[in-house]
């Protein structure tokens, strides 16, 4: 049997892939073969994303775009098949995220964070769908327990992130007869992110944490992109339309807890 986990000369394309945890499913995928593409706003990010996967020996490729802009993403995505290829594997993971009442932030700030987390997730899914391998192609959104534990502080979170997993599994029904698969990954509190650091801005807040966690312990960035190349295998070749949570079994119950502390800290 040939190892199912190699990508040799698969084409990757990652939304939000130029840092935390989607820069650490772009470079799995890279140490396993693959060609991969990466997409965030910054480019300097980007540079410097496309200079550390080029160490792995294998070709990358990056685009300095913002996924609030559909043309900008199609123009990614068509750019990308052309020099890489038909997209074996899609990650769709750019997003944004701040601790803030519904009614303390302002109409925009509750729109910044649908726009970027769900319509975003749309235009890259959306603008992907032409480019994709058919058949076999796998999907993979990032999405996060707010998609299905309310947390004080993260109704915008919640929304978008619900709606990402609604758009998963749409879409897992539509694109199921090309063969396509699509499936949610939600991570747990991961070591080292920026979400985390939004989110549990101290160590004690991080110490509780980990201590939420049934596994006792916070996850880290190859944990999640180990679940996206498991469900881009053929190992997962029966598996579409799936939220799966990859998270030491945080979302059970411990999630809920998170952003409690950090609303009676923020209310002193
Ligand atoms: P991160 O390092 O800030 O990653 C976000 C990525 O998306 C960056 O590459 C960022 O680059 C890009 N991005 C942000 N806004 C964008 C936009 N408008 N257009 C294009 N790219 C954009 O954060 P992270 O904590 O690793 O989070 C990564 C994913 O995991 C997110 O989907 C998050 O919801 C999910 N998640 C994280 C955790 C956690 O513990 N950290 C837990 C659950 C779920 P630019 O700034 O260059 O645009
Ligand atoms: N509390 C309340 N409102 C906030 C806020 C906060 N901490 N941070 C930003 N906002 C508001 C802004 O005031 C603005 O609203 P306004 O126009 O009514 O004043 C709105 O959100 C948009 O902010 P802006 O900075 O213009 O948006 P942006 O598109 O440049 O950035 C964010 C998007 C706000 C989500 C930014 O935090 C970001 O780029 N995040 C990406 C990284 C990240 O969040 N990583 C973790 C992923 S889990």
């Amino acid at each position: 049997m040939t190892n199912p986990l190699k990508f040799i000369d698969k084409t990757v394309f990652v939304a939000g892939g130029t840092s935390g945890i989607n820069f650490g499913i772009a470079e799995n995928f890279a140490a396993c073969g693959a060609n991969v593409a990466v997409m965030s706003r910054s480019e300097d990010k980007v540079n410097a994303a496309v200079e550390k996967l080029q160490s792995y020996g294998t070709k990358a490729l990056g685009f300095s775009a913002d996924v609030r802009d559909y043309d900008a993403v199609a123009n990614a995505l068509a750019e990308t098949e052309k020099l890489f290829g038909k997209i074996d594997v899609l990650i769709s993971g750019a997003a944004g995220n701040f601790p803030a009442k519904a009614s303390d932030m302002s109409p925009n700030a509750f729109k910044s964070v649908v726009d970027i987390d769900l319509l975003g997730s749309y235009h890259v899914l959306r603008a992907a769908y032409p480019h994709l391998k058919k058949p076999g192609a796998s999907v993979v959104n990032i999405s996060a327990p707010q998609a299905f534990v309310p947390m004080q502080l993260q109704s915008h979170v919640c929304a978008a992130k619900a709606g990402v997993d609604m758009l998963t599994r749409v879409l897992a029904m539509e694109w199921g007869a090309e063969k396509i698969r699509v499936n949610s990954i939600v991570p747990g509190p991961i070591q080292n992110t920026e979400g985390m650091a939004r989110l549990a801005p101290s160590e004690k807040m991080i110490d509780a944490v980990k201590h939420s966690v049934p596994l006792q312990e916070l996850g880290t960035a190859d944990d999640i992109a180990n679940a996206a190349m498991f469900l881009s295998s053929p190992m997962a070749s029966y598996i579409s339309g799936v939220v799966l949570p990859v998270d030491g079994g945080w979302s059970l119950n411990g999630a809920g807890q998170m952003m409690d502390t950090l609303a009676r800290q923020l209310a002193k």
